[in-house]
């Protein structure tokens, strides 16, 4: 395909991330990795001669999504200079993982295929292609390695995603996550610590720790979680902010929760899915808490910290939902009042306990309740930013808007997106990560207004 084999130095590339946390950390992993080899990092699809896709496949609509995307990049012609006859595409994270060298038959363009713990086979298979090998993939269902062993290259200077966890053990019936992502596997307290220790040292002002569940951290290397030991300790690095995700209800702690509010670097923000507000449809989701006990954690919650923001994730649709088991949940939204709630409609996933459950709700029935909900969070949401207006409040400062690039774009300690136009004599440069006080003069529902002050 090539008459001369290019090297990694006179190559470009672009990664494109789908999915969550887990996705976007192993992403900047693969750039690490490419970087490191002389390739050259570029933005778009068009300028890139290898295009690497991070998948995920959550649900549905994720996966229809990428084969379009792929499918769609056999017209996107290859840069003037690049050295290559033909673009490598090659596709990483979860779908990757679930369905190996399956992908092939499908797209027949692709030339990689990677594993979600084959990121360090990335390069080599790379290579292949380039010696003339037509398309490879590999898949194992186990590393022994951490992503976070290998070079990594992160998307801001400022905040760093840090695994403490990899995989999931808890099975939820409707998830795919723990066929794509293996058994949960700690790290050590000690390589957690080192590498926070590193960040801070480098200037980061955000940590944020990541797993599927990180309240069971430990479990596998300890005997019993140690999650809250895991806080303290980056805590005691230092850095400015610390967060967390995900958390699952059935295994957070009381000493955890006590920590909002009294641990300094721990932002006043919890993310804690409850999927659903009725006992029967937990049951069936396989959850292992009941609403009662969800409740009686956000009590502790607020008591421990009041006006923590609060976000959850909801399955609408879940098999055998009823009338009366949606009421249940929104009941439950109503009455916890968060700051965000994720909404999802229930995408059947082929191979988890759910998809073979009877699932006879008309989809438009669905829809209507995934409407009357999506109603509900947006006032909620717009009532939690209302009561912000007129305070004076610390955002860690991301960059220009996305929309408009005379505002600047930020984080709240409880995870609002705030705007605000660039003070005179300031440079963009030299507000960009850093923490600095905004005024809020406007509350809408997704975001907040206000000026530097
Ligand atoms: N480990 C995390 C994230 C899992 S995936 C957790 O437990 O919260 C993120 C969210 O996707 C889940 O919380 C769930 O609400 C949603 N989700 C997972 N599988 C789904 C499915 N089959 N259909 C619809 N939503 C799903
Ligand atoms: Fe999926 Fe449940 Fe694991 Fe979250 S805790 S990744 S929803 S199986
Ligand atoms: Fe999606 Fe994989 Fe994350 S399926 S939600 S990218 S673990």
């Amino acid at each position: 395909m090539i008459s001369q084999t290019p090297s990694f130095g006179d190559l470009t590339f672009h990664v494109q991330t789908f999915g969550c946390q887990m996705n976007k950390h192993d992403s900047e992993r693969v750039v690490g990795m490419l970087e490191n080899l002389g390739a050259r990092d570029v933005g778009t699809i068009e300028e890139a001669d290898i295009v690497v896709f991070m998948t995920c496949c959550v649900r549905e609509a994720a996966d229809i999504r990428l084969i379009g995307q792929v499918n769609t990049m056999k017209n996107v012609k290859l840069r003037p200079n690049s050295p290559l006859s033909k673009r490598i595409i090659a596709v990483g994270g979860c779908i990757g993982q679930r369905d190996g060298e399956k992908l092939f038959d499908e797209l027949p363009h692709l030339s990689v295929v990677f594993g979600t713990n084959n990121l360090a086979s990335l390069p080599g298979l790379i290579s292949d292609v380039l010696d003339g090998c037509g398309h490879r993939a590999e898949t194992i269902d186990e590393s022994k390695l951490f992503p976070s062993d290998l070079p990594s290259t992160r998307e801001h200077s400022w905040a760093a995603w840090l695994p403490i966890t990899i995989g999931c053990n808890n099975f939820c019936t409707y998830c795919i996550v723990p066929y794509v992502r293996g058994r949960e596997k700690s790290r050590t307290l000690e390589e957690i610590v080192a590498e926070a220790q590193r960040y801070v040292d480098a200037g980061v002002k955000e940590i944020t720790l990541i797993g599927q569940n990180v309240n069971s951290y430990g479990r596998d290397l300890y005997g019993e979680p140690r999650f809250a030991e895991v806080l303290k300790a980056v805590d005691a690095t230092g850095i400015e902010r610390l967060r967390f995700a995900t958390s699952h209800p059935k295994d957070l702690t009381d000493e955890v929760i006590g920590m909002f509010g009294s641990l300094r670097s721990l932002m006043p923000a919890l993310h804690l899915p409850a999927q659903s507000g009725s006992n029967a449809i937990l049951e069936a989701m396989h959850r292992n808490y009941t609403v009662e006990r969800y409740h009686e954690l956000i009590d502790k919650l607020r008591d421990a910290c009041p006006g923590i923001a609060l976000s959850t994730d909801i399955i609408v649709g879940f098999p055998g939902e009823t009338e009366a088991d949606f009421e249940d949940t929104y009941r439950l939204v109503d009455e916890v009042g968060y700051s965000q709630v994720f909404t999802f409609i229930y995408s059947k996933r082929e191979g988890t306990p759910a998809a073979s459950m009877p699932d006879d709700t008309p989809r438009e029935v669905i829809q209507e309740r995934f409407d009357r909900l999506v109603d509900l969070v947006q006032q909620r949401a717009y009532l939690a930013n209302q009561a912000e207006l007129g305070a004076t409040i610390p955002v860690l400062v991301e960059g220009a808007s996305k929309r408009d690039a005379a505002l600047l774009t930020g984080k709240s300690p409880k995870n609002q997106t705030v705007h605000a136009p660039l003070p005179e004599a300031v440079s963009l440069s030299d507000i960009v990560g850093t923490i600095a006080p905004v005024k809020i003069d406007e509350a809408r529902t997704w975001y907040l207004k206000g000026h530097f002050v």
